[in-house]
């Protein structure tokens, strides 16, 4: 009777903290044999030392020593959750992703992630913020792997590991370095529209459930005529977009550094769903050409192409473990379905290969049979074994083609042909523009937004002792607006004729 009293009085605390209900069970180790003490280690005698043949006591010591995997190289700060998408609308006309059919509801895991903290930082960073969405397709797991930004910082992927070294914590002290960060991007033009992005609000939203998310990539969308349309996707926050400004940042990371995640989950735990609308840009081909700027640059928005609305997505669901959702999950660009190609974007292609290769290192070869990577159609396909391999899989066929096991393939299925002209080559894009959209953007917002624009900004050009790179770095603002220039060459006190001549020497070609 005392222990059922006891129970009833644990289950109500635990009740009030939000925790399961009380489980009992008899407890075991991992061959499943009964544990006689979990409390105390076997010693010789009472003054002896530990046994080594306690092997309940060295198999919880050796995987305890074994709980941590290696965190993402980038996103590592993450937060997850379940739910499903509908879509709005018969896109026949532009692809056969079943995901768009009339009817249908796919459910989808998200993870929402900060970018070049470690695990445990601050949510409330200046960083893009991830926005990756997993749908468990009829025809296997479809990914858009996204920030809440139209655009990225560089072009082309041979740049991302130095883009990331120079903005992760120093390789000396371990903290992040203005000056690194800064040296990157003076020698790196291109990313002074992300930059403007970067230091606006928009920077800071103040949770995950306020912002918008991209595809930022163009992607292809083919029918079944095997026509060809370029994309872009954009989830926009049916709860309103809601930032925090310059002065916000301090006093919210001191309240709750865990804001994002806390928000996320205390609104779905309370039914108050967050929603997102996806909406699609479209392009022919022969449109591609059409701008002052490279179609593919993920430096740069499609501007003045209209919108399409093609459904809603809902999150309604908290995962109940963390890490075999949230860590375990791993998102790809290259994971697409029928309906779904790349485009050449530069930065794309490189996607294409790092993040099922970094998986694989991450969590393993088998990463997608851990059940939050696991498709809800069945794998058939002869990759076998591996570490933790389960797949299974029998037969002696593991090959194909064979007479006695046949592994069929639909040509409908075989990816779309692009038309290909010129040589091998190492060379710039043409129309690289780095400055306009930079401008436009900074143009667009409203007298707070700009001024917070400076701010932010010449707070932290005001960490670079590099006066190189200080003066490089507000040539490219300058040249992006004047206006943005001269309020940060007042900002920083700084030699206005030498920006404005550095300025006039740039090309926005
Ligand atoms: C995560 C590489 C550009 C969005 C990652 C990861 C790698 C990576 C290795 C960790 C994946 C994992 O451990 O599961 C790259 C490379 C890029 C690039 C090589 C350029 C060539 C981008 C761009 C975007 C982006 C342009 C936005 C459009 C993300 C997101 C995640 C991520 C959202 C986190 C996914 C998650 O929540 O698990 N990236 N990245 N990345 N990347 Fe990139």
């Amino acid at each position: 009777a005392t222990k059922a009293l006891k129970r009833t009085l644990l289950s109500i605390v635990l009740s009030a903290t939000m925790l399961p209900p009380v489980f009992a069970a008899d407890m075991t180790r991992d061959n499943g044999s009964p544990v006689g003490d979990n409390q105390n280690s076997e010693t010789a005698g009472p003054e002896g030392p530990v046994l080594l043949q306690d092997s309940h006591l060295i198999e919880k010591l050796q995987r305890f020593d074994r709980e941590r995997i290696p965190e993402r190289v980038v996103h590592a700060r993450g937060t997850g959750a379940f739910g499903e998408f509908v879509p709005s609308t018969d896109l026949s006309d532009l692809t056969t992703a079943q995901v768009f059919s009339p009817g249908s509801k796919t459910p989808v895991f998200v993870r929402f992630s900060t970018v070049m903290g470690y695990r445990g930082s601050p949510e409330q960073a200046r960083d893009p913020r991830g926005f990756a969405v997993k749908f468990y397709t009829q025809q296997g797991n479809w990914d858009i792997v996204g920030i809440n930004w139209p655009i990225f910082f560089i072009r082309d992927a041979i740049k991302f590991p130095d883009f990331v070294h120079a903005n992760k914590p120093g390789a000396v002290t371990g903290v992040q370095d203005a000056n690194l960060a800064f040296d990157f991007f003076a020698h790196s033009p291109e990313a002074t529209n992300m930059l403007t992005h970067l230091y606006s609000d928009d920077g800071m939203p103040d949770s995950y459930r306020h912002m918008d998310g991209y595809g930022v990539h163009a992607f292809k969308f083919v029918n079944s005529k095997g026509e060809v349309h370029y994309v872009k996707f954009h989830w926009v926050t049916e709860q309103g977009r809601k930032d925090l400004r310059p002065g916000e940042i301090a006093a919210s990371i001191g309240s709750d550094w865990n804001l994002m995640t806390n928000d996320l989950y205390g609104a779905i735990r309370k039914g108050d769903f967050p929603k997102w609308d996806l909406y699609v840009q479209v392009l022919k081909p022969s449109d591609l050409n059409k701008f002052s700027y490279d179609a593919l640059d993920d430096t740069k928005e499609w501007l003045g192409v209209p919108e399409r609305k093609v459904g809603t997505m809902t999150l309604n669901r908290v995962p109940n473990n963390y890490f075999e959702s949230t860590e375990e999950s791993a998102f790809a660009p290259s994971r697409l379905v029928p309906g779904i190609e790349p485009s050449e974007d530069r930065m794309l292609q490189g996607r294409l290969f790092a993040y099922a290769d970094t998986q694989m290192y991450r969590l393993g070869a088998n990463y997608n049979s851990l059940p939050i990577n696991r498709p809800l159609v069945n794998v058939f396909n002869v990759n076998q074994d591996g570490k933790m391999n389960a797949s299974g899989r029998t037969g002696d066929v593991n090959y194909e083609p064979s007479g006695v096991s046949e592994l069929s393939q639909d040509p409908k299925d075989k990816y779309v042909q692009t038309p290909l002209s010129g040589t091998t080559q190492q060379m710039a894009i043409h129309k690289k523009e780095n400055f306009k959209q930079a401008g436009q953007y900074f143009e667009s917002l409203d007298a707070q937004g700009k001024g917070d624009v400076v701010t932010a900004l010449s707070g932290d050009l005001s960490h670079v002792t590099n006066e190189d790179n200080k003066y490089t770095m507000l040539s490219y603002f300058n040249k992006a607006d004047p206006d943005l220039g001269a309020r940060l060459i007042r900002a920083l006190n700084a030699d206005g004729s030498k920006v404005k001549a550095m300025s006039a020497k740039l090309s926005d070609q």
